[in-house]
């Protein structure tokens, strides 16, 4: 796992952004996207270097991490709807490459089961972007989630409800009870990892992650299983190590 430590969140943007520009450039098509507040420098550089002239970008298709369930189609704060609006859209990628967990299938298992299959189909993502939760969690795998598990239905900790009320005008009780997030297991397939994590809230995760082995207690740390990570931080981020 490399981890470098950038001066600032537009540092780590752009290096982030060369990261998929390389991938891209060597011929990647699948990317994984996150999304919260930690990629926004990244998408930001992405839509600034090429939506005037996205070439290849144009070309690829995209599978989110995760997904609310329980907000209806619309819901500005979709996670489908943010990427569109992001990134995706700024980038001319069609919508119909764009892909979120189905949240309004009947059967929510077997949704989940359906993504995994579509992500496979792809031919697997090449470059997966990631941010961390103040718990550690990736995607929404909050603690105690399993190393191998695919694509599935979770209910999400008061914590991680509370960190992300600022998307809905602060009210703890509007943000979601549950999600569909892929699994580590799922997360694990993609080529290469990307994590990015700035401020001090970030700080206990990303010590965790460096000084503790896997612990499902700790999710981030489910990276030490996969052979090709990056680790992109702020000095605030890597206050801990
Ligand atoms: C969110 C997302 C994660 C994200 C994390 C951190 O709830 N499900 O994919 O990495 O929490 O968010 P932020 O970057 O806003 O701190």
């Amino acid at each position: 796992m490399e981890v470098h430590v950038m001066p600032d969140p537009r540092a780590i943007g752009a290096e982030a952004a060369n990261r998929f520009d390389e991938v891209v450039g060597g011929g990647a098509r699948v990317l994984g996207l996150a999304t919260g507040s930690s990629p926004d420098q990244v998408y930001a550089e992405l839509v600034n270097r090429h939506a005037a002239f996205p070439g290849a970008y144009r070309a690829c298709r995209v599978f989110l991490l995760d997904e609310y369930v329980g907000l209806p189609q619309g819901h500005p704060e979709r996670y489908a709807a943010v990427i569109r609006r992001t990134v995706t859209d700024p980038l001319g990628i069609p919508r119909d490459r764009v892909h979120a967990p189905d949240v309004d299938a009947r059967d929510l298992a077997a949704a989940g089961e359906r993504y995994d299959e579509a992500i496979a189909a792809a031919g697997g993502v090449d470059l997966q972007l990631l941010g961390v939760g103040t718990n550690g969690h990736i995607a929404f795998n909050e603690p105690g989630a399993t190393l191998a598990r695919g694509t599935h239905v979770t209910r999400l900790t008061d914590r991680t409800r509370q960190d992300n009320a600022r998307f809905f005008g602060g009210r703890v009780d509007a943000v979601p009870r549950a999600a569909m997030t892929q699994g580590i297991g799922t997360i694990l397939r993609a080529r290469r990892l990307l994590l990015i994590a700035t401020g001090a809230a970030k700080a206990d995760a990303i010590a965790g992650l460096v000084s503790r082995p896997a612990d499902p207690e700790l999710p981030v740390t489910a990276l030490h299983r996969h052979p090709a990570v990056t680790v992109l931080v702020d000095p605030a981020a890597a206050s801990g190590i």
